[in-house]
């Protein structure tokens, strides 16, 4: 009987799946699959309060079950019940880790319940343009705070490459990018390194994030460096948005000061990684110079290389620098939203293909650009792209992949 409501089901005869699945809940109440499909047929018939019922029901049967809570969140979802859609998909995601289904819904309506906090656009963007990189950023930050269980799968990633090499134990770890800290598990980060700084333009953020994880910021071991700008430029977009981008002279004055910027990293890591920082920058010239602008892709140029330069310097020779970078979102490649983590490799391949994916961040092109350019090719010894990743955003799905340069030690 289950398995000919699901044809109907599939078929769109929703009201013959919904009369079978009756039957059969009130033959065995405890089906927990037909509770689930019958809440979704009711969705499909425009019958809330039914549906809710039945969801409940999934949820009363089978509270292991991570499909029900999943199934739960989306009838609260569309009675825009949206705090309870959330509860429920993060039951979903704490029962199944795994669930991409999940993590695609709670980002929906963490966007949905960002976007009803915000007052009217027109001011938004007002304020951004007036207070130029720094206050965008924030603003992005504070829209991706409460994102822990969104990043689950990001940060495993992110976390396991910074320790999955057992002579980086007890050393030193500089992240840039560190923002709210949602991709990173302190904890274990600090329980194998000896030192962790923690470097973002947005000050807030790292205290947040360190703080949301329960651990004790800034100590010795754990150091804070907020407000530090690793492009040494961002002040020169204050007050610019595309539609008022600064004059080409300034901009060629910006591009010189960007090739040599001085930056007050932590120096001579072991490890240093940038995490979905690239795409932050170019993401911020668009918005404050305009893709358009004639001078963009010099001063992206300009800013990606000396951001390289600056981190593969900042490490001891024979140490890591990693670039975690995200290559492509759900906006520009909807099969994302689709994509399990076993077809990636493939669909990246297309995205490459086809040039699908954010300005400035083509991991294979930063690997050329390590092999090809000079002052970075001087630094390094290996280059490796990792295989590729989700990550999840509110909204919006991610292609994920890593950099991975060793430093050349300096000849004898
Ligand atoms: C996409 S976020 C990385 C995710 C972040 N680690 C988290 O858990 O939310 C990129 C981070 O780069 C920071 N950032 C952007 N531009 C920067 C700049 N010019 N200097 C330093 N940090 C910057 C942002 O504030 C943000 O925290």
């Amino acid at each position: 009987m289950l398995e000919e409501a699901r044809n109907h089901f599939r078929g769109g005869r929703y009201d013959a799946a919904r009369r079978l699945l009756s039957q059969r809940v009130a033959q065995i109440p405890g089906d927990v699959d037909a509770w689930q499909l019958l809440a979704v047929s009711h969705l499909h018939l425009g019958q809330p309060v039914e549906a809710r019922a039945a969801a409940q029901k999934a949820v009363a049967f089978g509270p292991e079950r991570a499909s029900s809570h999943l199934t739960l969140g989306q009838v609260m979802q569309q009675q825009d019940e949206l705090l309870a859609a959330e509860t429920a998909y993060r039951k979903a995601i704490e029962l199944n880790p795994n669930f991409h289904q999940a993590y695609q819904k709670l980002g929906i309506v963490l966007e949905e319940r960002w976007q009803t906090q915000q007052p009217p656009s027109d001011v938004q963007a007002g304020n951004d343009s007036a207070h130029g990189v720094r206050s965008w950023q924030s603003r992005f930050n504070q829209s991706t705070r409460a994102c822990w269980e969104l990043f689950t799968p990001h940060r495993r990633r992110v976390t396991s490459l910074l320790l999955d090499e057992p002579a980086d134990r007890h050393g030193s770890l500089s992240v840039l990018g560190a923002g709210n800290c949602n991709d990173l598990d302190l904890k274990q980060l600090c329980r194998f390194y000896s030192t962790v700084h923690l470097v973002d333009i947005d000050e807030r953020s790292i205290v947040e994030g360190t703080k949301a994880q329960q651990i004790e910021a800034p100590s010795e071991q754990l150091q804070l460096h907020g407000g530090v700008d690793v492009t040494g430029v961002a002040h020169w977009f204050d007050g610019r948005t595309a539609e008022h981008p600064a004059e080409t002279s300034e901009l060629l004055d910006c591009i010189q000061q960007a090739r040599t910027a001085r930056v007050n990293l932590p120096g001579n890591v072991d490890v240093a990684i940038s995490i979905c920082l690239l795409s932050q920058l170019m993401t911020a010239l668009d918005t404050f110079i305009g893709a358009a602008h004639a001078e963009f892709t010099r001063l992206a140029a300009a800013i990606r290389t000396r951001h390289l330069e600056l981190l593969i310097g900042s490490v001891r020779p024979g140490g890591r620098a990693l670039v975690v970078t995200d290559v492509a979102s759900s906006e520009m490649v909807p099969e994302l939203r689709s994509c399990g983590q076993k077809q990636l490799p493939k669909l990246l391949e297309r995205i490459m293909t086809e040039e699908r994916f954010l300005t400035g961040v083509n991991p294979f092109h930063l690997q050329r650009l390590c092999r090809d350019v000079p002052s970075l090719s001087a630094q390094v010894e290996q280059v490796r792209v990792s295989h590729p990743w989700l990550w999840y955003l509110p909204g919006k799905t991610y292609v994920v992949c890593a950099m991975s340069v060793t430093r050349s030690n300096p000849v004898p």
